[in-house]
């Protein structure tokens, strides 16, 4: 079985890596901080809201026993008494609520020591009727309404605790909102300018990239790897700094709240920390491989769907299938197997927080029965401790995301570090015109290392001349092509150009000037007129002059919407010899001053080629023409035929001269001629 190569690539969490992905955010500084105080400010409010219900625990619902103060010119009246809690310190006599076996009971007519002395457990159970004694004093048991009455300023503090309560729930929900779109919005673009920089950085390598590099893998990276870091910039980063801030506070806050209930939530921090980073190293491990088998599951895809007519015509669809599900069952037990340890990271993490909270839970019990704590705080602890295991649990998952966030950024990177070895030199020569007079000097030129495919190439061509190369199959004339517009780089020799090395030459300038006619011709999805132009700059007058001199017009007039007929992706709606004149008149509006064509003239009908050879006669006057043909009959009026031979040129000269040679050509020509 073959083993998937870059799943052995071990992902540097590098300082490097952080500070690119840094780099990013940079511009969206702003965002940034607002994401940030928008964070604290969540924190803070959701470290608030159990202590708000801790407080209204404590200090209003259990606050029955508190002391009234039995004044005259007090504003409560209560059975016969002014009461108040405001300014007891003017009265000379109290009263207080006692709690005895589930009812309430009001003593009044206290003194304050005696006040301050009555207690549940003090007293002694001889009540009967609704008469309860402690010691010399004699109570009322209360009902409910007599119970709203005296704890009114209870009740009001509840209603300001709840409203409280709910402006929090607001502003928090606000909060979030706005966090979540500030955030996101700064991922989006984000991503955007990465997808941006990524195409044009695409776009810019040379053509020996994509000589190595198969498609489905470079789209891979523009679509599902930017959305990977998507996740990381709009959601990962922002919830992990969120859980860290949720962490940090709730333990200051715990520990200044109750050292002891502190300690007991964190027993099982350490165990819930371990499981976080076994879980964190498994996941990463798993994440690469996936994102490894996807890859390749796409580059198969897309390789396989434009090959589709090859697949059918060897009839290759079994052997196919069984390739492709061969890949997708690897694929599939990948995210299985992701599946498996995240399914079951949950259920362990739940049942250690449970274990945390039973523990939490029977202390702070105990705590509350023997006086130490109130029950307001044991509310606020065991809320706390389920706010504190979330984070950590938070925590893991985003890992698991940032792992793939990683790697994907790691193979983004590697794209954009890609280089363009073909670079224009700092000031390049811009000619005011490109003549159109080539020259190789001892060419040399390999695709790879030093397995050359020219050698010790030399030729002149000079300006509106006609030069013919012809060869047999893999001689190298595509080569010499490519090499004119400098889409490759030679390893010796050099190639002139109106007497400047192409190397000195601007890049833009140089392509410009030449039209290129391929055998393949690529049709975009867009109207005939955009696969005209190619969004270049030309005007409609010059798209159908350009139509109508290469004989293209016959055909695009013909279409339902003529120049604005939407073409299908690859053009397949059109015929192989309707293409090639397509792409002749997209060369002739663009003007160019050195014509290359490599076997235009492929297999087309006898009347389309005559409207070829005519279109062809017509572009290539006042141009310099190079052009490759393995049918010779079209090329007999060149000026100079060129043949190649594994790599060498062998012969030249017109055809006259080298059916004199008695050579090569005139080989090639009588197998022609009589075939
Ligand atoms: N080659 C290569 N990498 C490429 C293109 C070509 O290694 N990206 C090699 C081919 O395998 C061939 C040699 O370079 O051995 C010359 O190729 P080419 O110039 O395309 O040959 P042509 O003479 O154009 O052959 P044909 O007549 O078949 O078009
Ligand atoms: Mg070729």
């Amino acid at each position: 079985m073959a083993k998937i190569v870059e799943e052995k690539i071990e992902t540097k969490v590098s300082y490097n890596l952080t500070k690119r992905l840094y780099q990013y955010i940079k511009p969206y500084k702003t965002s940034l901080i607002i994401g940030i105080i928008l964070v604290l400010a969540i924190s803070a409010m959701e470290l608030l809201k159990p202590m708000l219900i801790g407080s209204a625990i404590d200090d209003y619902i259990e606050k029955y026993d508190k002391i009234y103060g039995i004044c005259d010119n007090s504003d409560l009246y209560f059975k016969g008494h002014y009461l108040t809690v405001t300014n007891i310190e003017d009265c000379d006599r109290f009263a207080t609520i006692v709690l005895y076996q589930d009812e309430y009971y009001f003593f009044d007519d206290l003194d304050h020591n005696s006040s301050i002395m009555i207690h549940d457990s003090d007293i002694n159970d001889f009540s009967y009727d609704d008469t309860l004694y402690y010691k010399q004093y004699s109570s009322i048991r209360l009902s409910s309404d007599d119970l709203k009455i005296l704890r009114n300023d209870d009740i009001r503090g509840i209603r300001v605790i709840a409203v409280i309560y709910v402006i929090v729930l607001i502003a928090n929900a606000f909060c979030n909102f706005l966090q979540t779109y500030v955030l996101q919005k700064m991922g989006q673009n984000i991503i955007y300018n990465i997808r941006q920089q990524l195409f044009d950085h695409v776009n810019s390598l040379p053509l020996r990239f994509f000589d190595t590099h198969p498609i489905g893998q470079v789209v891979t990276r523009i679509t599902n790897d930017v959305e990977a870091l998507n996740e990381m910039y709009s959601r990962i980063l922002i919830r992990l700094f969120q859980s860290a801030v949720k962490i940090i506070g709730l333990v200051i806050v715990m520990l200044s709240i109750d050292l002891k209930m502190a300690l007991y939530c964190f027993i099982m921090v350490p165990f819930i920390g371990l499981l976080t980073y076994i879980f964190k190293n498994i996941s990463r491990r798993v994440s690469r491989v996936i994102r490894t088998r996807i890859s390749i599951l796409n580059t198969f895809l897309s390789e396989n769907i434009s090959g589709m007519r090859l697949i059918q015509i060897f009839t290759n669809e079994q052997r196919k299938y069984e390739e492709f599900k061969d890949k997708n069952t690897k694929l599939f037990k990948a995210n299985l197997y992701r599946l498996l340890v995240n399914a079951s990271f949950r259920p362990i993490i739940y049942f250690i927080a449970q274990i945390g909270l039973a523990i939490v839970l029977y202390n702070g019990a105990k705590d509350v029965i023997g006086g130490y704590l109130t029950i307001g705080t044991l509310y606020i602890f065991t809320n706390y401790i389920s706010n504190l295991y979330e984070p950590i649990q938070d925590m893991a998952e985003q890992f698991s995301t940032l792992q793939n966030a990683y790697a994907s950024s790691e193979k983004i990177f590697r794209l954009l570090d890609e280089t363009n070895d073909i670079v224009e030199k700092t000031d390049p020569v811009i000619l005011d015109n490109i003549e159109g007079n080539i020259e190789f000097k001892h060419v040399w030129f390999a695709y790879e290392n030093d397995d050359y495919v020219l050698k010790d190439v030399s030729f002149t061509i000079e300006k509106g001349k006609k030069v013919a190369f012809v060869g047999a199959t893999g001689a190298g004339k595509t080569s010499i092509l490519s090499l004119i517009g400098r889409y490759y780089d030679i390893q010796k020799g050099q190639i002139l150009v109106d007497g400047h090395d192409i190397k000195d030459l601007s890049i833009k300038q140089l392509r410009k000037a030449i039209g290129m006619v391929l055998q393949d011709v690529f049709v975009f999805n867009g109207t005939i007129y955009d696969n005209i132009t190619l969004l270049d700059d030309i005007s409609k007058e010059k798209v159908i002059e350009s139509a109508k001199f290469t004989n293209a017009d016959h055909f695009i007039e013909k279409l339902p919407n003529k120049y604005e007929e939407v073409m299908s992706e690859r053009g397949s709606t059109l015929s192989m010899g309707q293409r090639q004149l397509l792409s002749f008149a997209r060369t002739l509006a663009h003007d160019p001053k050195i014509l290359v064509m490599d076997e235009a003239t492929a297999n087309i009908d006898s009347e389309t080629e005559l409207l070829i050879q005519d279109a062809l006669e017509k572009m290539m006057t006042n141009k310099t023409t190079i052009m490759v043909a393995h049918r010779l009959s079209t090329i007999q009026h060149a000026d100079k035929i060129i043949v190649m031979h594994k790599g060498r040129i062998v012969e030249m000269g017109n055809h006259q001269e080298l059916l004199a040679l008695n050579g090569m050509y005139k080989k090639l020509y009588d197998l022609q001629l009589y075939a």
